[in-house]
């Protein structure tokens, strides 16, 4: 079946010399927080982690603290929820992939932390999934009638199989507040989350990138070195 290619958007983090925009990391947790997090795991992340997106411990503490995390009641050895420290993972929002698919018309929702790279172009991806949703073309439908969604699914040209599960998450503007007073359009918000996922799947990327520079020149170097000691050492024998 016929599917679109994800559409081509410019983040800060692009290129070799690409930076986090910390700015839209904080928007993207805040999407993730008020809406993909009642559907979506983000077990790889550490609410630690988020010191890197700008945030000191007092407000990660806080941040931890509001979240229920599974743990163990000291009393009873029972398990129980209790508030998240700094140290724990985002929690999952279902207790079982049971509960996960039983909440969810029998699709899962896949765990986010990895997600930008397990789809290809991933971050655009994401962003392009999450502005894409419309009803099927007339054209589409009469060359391929079984594009049409079956029950409980939604029509979305990003996504290879063209329907899937998952409803429509950002359907109008201003559905999150943003602290910096940024406008939360479909697109800002779209487009942030990805950013923000970018993030958990690689938080390294930027120093990866601005690693490879130093190892570059230092190569380019060590390589004119060689050669010139080369010269050197055989400059006796003609
Ligand atoms: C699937 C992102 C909110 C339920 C997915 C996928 C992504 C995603 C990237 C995987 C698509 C693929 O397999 O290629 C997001 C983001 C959200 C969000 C960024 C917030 C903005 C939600 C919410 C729900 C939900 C609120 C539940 C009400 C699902 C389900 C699937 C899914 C059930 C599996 C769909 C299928 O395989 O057919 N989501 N999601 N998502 N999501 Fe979400």
């Amino acid at each position: 079946l016929p599917y679109e290619k994800p559409m081509d958007i410019a983040y800060s983090f692009d290129g070799p010399f690409g930076t986090w925009d910390k700015a839209q990391l904080q928007r993207g947790l805040k999407v993730y927080d008020e809406v993909c997090a009642a559907c979506h795991s983000l077990k790889f992340v550490a609410f630690r982690d988020l010191e890197q997106l700008g945030y000191d411990e007092g407000q990660i503490k806080a941040y931890a603290a509001a979240k229920q995390v599974p743990g163990i009641d000291p009393n009873t050895g029972e398990a129980s929820m209790r508030p998240g420290l700094p140290t724990d993972y985002f929690p999952s929002p279902y207790p079982n992939a049971v509960a996960a698919a039983a909440a969810n018309n029998n699709a899962i929702p896949p765990d986010l932390s990895l997600m930008t790279k397990a789809r290809g172009d991933g971050t655009n991806y994401v962003a392009s999934l999450l502005m894409g949703y419309q009803a099927p073309s007339a054209e589409l439908l009469a060359e391929h009638p079984e594009a049409a969604p079956g029950p409980g699914l939604h029509h979305n040209p990003y996504f290879p199989n063209l329907n899937l599960a998952m409803a429509p998450p950002l359907t109008t503007d201003g559905q999150v507040t943003f602290d910096d007073g940024t406008e939360a359009t479909i697109e800002q918000m779209s487009t942030d989350v990805a950013a923000f996922l970018a993030w958990t799947a690689e938080p390294t990327m930027v120093k990866r990138k601005q690693t490879g520079w130093p190892v570059l020149i230092f190569l380019l170097f060590a390589t004119i070195l060689a050669y010139m000691s080369k010269q050197q050492i055989w400059s006796a024998v003609k």
